[in-house]
């Protein structure tokens, strides 16, 4: 299996309970839209098949199925059983969507074996990528499975991220989390600008004002970074801050990447 993480922060990393938290959390006191952002740069078309690489509960994968009707369809995957369990639960009947429990590592083999459709006007993965051990080799295999004139687009945290910031005043952040806000700017910009000709970029601009130190530590211990020793300090500062402010407020941003196939 291919992750950056191991047992506990594996744990937070995939489980469908953690992101549900998470998402919750983030749309519930976002400045920005997210999914409208995000969709929008998609401009995913009726017909159009689509690949979603770390699906997860499906916040990409429901929307998109949308779109792609008539005629279209989405290949998700995510190595989460209980998220693909999910995301297979808020499907509407209809939706033309596939959804397989599966490594991102083994992304080609899934093409060959298990999608039912196996070249794609649009190759997605967002906030996934970083997971993997083998990000640059998924990146080339979403590449290879474009149909001409497809589109690939990978989406990732960027710094400055103030929770993260909290964190390490009060503990020991993880490697892979600063590894996963620099991957836009040090692996996905090259990487881009060497596979593509034209590569759009976008920056997503967003500030978190959560008014609870409860939603705080609750975002926070659904964290890969969560150190349950630095909680009462975290707890703390929170509190001081929502006094002082009336929320907690940090940014949360990130950046897109777009390349399209020239054949
Ligand atoms: C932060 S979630 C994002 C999910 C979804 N794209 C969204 O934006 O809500 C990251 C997802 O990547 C999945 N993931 C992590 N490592 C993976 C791997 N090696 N192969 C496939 N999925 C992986 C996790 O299980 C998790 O569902």
């Amino acid at each position: 299996m291919s992750h950056v993480y191991e047992g506990e922060k594996f744990e937070r990393a995939t489980s469908r309970e953690s992101l549900a938290k998470r998402l919750a959390i983030n749309k519930a006191y976002a400045s920005a839209d997210f999914d409208g952002w995000l969709m929008e740069r998609l401009a995913v078309q009726p017909g159009e098949d689509v690949l979603d690489v770390g699906c997860g509960t499906g916040a990409q994968t429901l929307a998109i199925a949308k779109r792609v009707q008539p005629g279209g369809s989405v290949s998700a995957l995510d190595i989460s059983a209980s998220s693909v369990e999910a995301l297979t639960e808020a499907l509407d009947e209809g939706d033309p969507v596939q959804a397989v429990v599966g490594d991102m590592a083994d992304l080609q083999a899934l093409i060959d074996g298990t999608f039912r459709v196996t070249r794609y006007d649009l190759a997605q993965s967002t906030y996934a990528l970083y997971y993997a051990n083998e990000r640059e080799a998924v990146l080339d295999v979403m590449k290879g499975a474009l149909n001409p004139g497809g589109r690939l687009a990978v989406f990732t945290p960027q710094e400055p991220h103030g929770l993260v910031e909290l964190a390490a005043r009060f503990s020991t952040v993880p490697e892979p989390v600063y590894d996963s806000l620099r991957f836009g700017a040090e692996v996905l910009a090259p990487w881009f600008r060497a596979a593509f000709e034209t590569v759009e970029e976008h920056h997503f601009h967003n500030r978190l004002a959560i008014p609870t130190a409860d939603d705080v530590i609750t975002f926070y211990r659904a964290t890969t970074y969560y150190e349950a020793d630095a909680e009462s300090d975290i707890r703390a500062y929170v509190e001081a801050e929502i006094a002082n402010k009336g929320a907690f407020e940090y940014e949360k941003n990130g950046y897109l990447a777009i390349g399209r196939d020239g054949k």
